[in-house]
């Protein structure tokens, strides 16, 4: 079936938001899997089931909370979304389009992505944080598909700077000083819609590619927000090395342990962001 992008959908749901929270968020964050955590560093909170929001959509994954944490975070009015939504769970390309959009509505002009992600690069290694600088997705339609809304964005719409270099600036910055000082990568994401992990083959072919790190979510959010006119900052936790690398099987586990064990860093580098932004 053909979901039509449908911008009273989208109105309804940030009005219902809008009843419910005084915070008006400039930023927004979106948590990755098992990522969780970092909505602990929210302060003055406020959290929404995005069950009780009628037209958003609902997180069908474990490792994925499923709220809205409304609050001041590095004392900026933020909101963090945790939990996300992906293609593999049933959710159509244009649907993905539901959470970035409904934030834009909120007057977010500043969208934070996280993501855990399978190293690519050979010289990345498990716990390392990317700064996504660009990301490439041959494969899927685009959260675009469909009759273009105006009130977003026009019709065919530039990327070539989804990933605002500005804000990657300020993430190296702020990681060199903090205690002790957090060394960064900036490499290129790319997107596979899951939900199973990529052979080792098509790790190998991803490689020549040009992605430095692989995951299942992230794009389509960057590109409603580069729709909207939002400015984006995205950051891949390498949680495994991608299929191949080592001779051993990938696991959902091993993914919710790394992540959960990075938060932390994650979340400080955030926070600085913020503080700097
Ligand atoms: N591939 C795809 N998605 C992922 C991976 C991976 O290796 N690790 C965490 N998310």
């Amino acid at each position: 079936m053909l979901v039509k992008p449908d911008f009273a959908r989208y109105k309804t749901a940030a009005e219902a938001i809008q009843k419910r929270v005084s915070i008006q968020p400039e930023v927004a964050i979106i948590l990755g899997s098992s990522l969780g955590g970092i909505a602990d560093l929210m302060e003055h909170r406020t959290e929404i089931d995005y069950s009780d929001v009628p037209g958003f959509l609902l997180s069908t994954n474990p490792s994925h909370a499923g709220n809205f944490v409304f609050g001041h975070l590095g004392r900026r009015p933020a909101v963090i979304m945790s939990g996300r939504f992906h293609f593999y769970e049933g959710y159509s390309y244009t649907e993905l389009a539901v959470p970035v959009r409904v934030l834009s509505l909120l007057g977010v002009k500043t969208l934070i992505v996280t993501n855990a992600a399978g190293g690519v690069n050979l010289n990345y290694r498990v716990g390392d944080i990317m700064v996504i600088s660009d990301h490439i997705k041959l494969e899927g339609a685009s959260p675009m598909t469909g009759p273009n809304l105006e009130e977003f964005g026009s019709r065919f719409f530039d990327v070539s700077t989804l990933y605002t270099p500005r804000l990657r600036q300020l993430a190296f910055e702020v990681a060199s000083t903090l205690a002790p000082p957090l060394k960064l990568h900036e490499g290129v994401y790319y997107y596979c819609p899951g939900p199973q992990f990529e052979t080792p083959a098509e790790i190998r072919a991803i490689r020549v590619l040009g992605g430095d790190a692989v995951g299942m979510s992230t794009v389509t959010e960057t590109l409603t927000a580069g729709h909207a006119g939002m400015e984006v900052l995205g950051f891949s936790l390498i949680t495994n090395m991608a299929a191949g690398v080592f001779d051993q099987p990938l696991s959902d586990e091993e993914v919710g342990v790394v992540a959960r064990a990075s938060a932390d860093k994650l979340g400080a580098l955030i926070e600085g962001v913020l503080l700097r932004m």
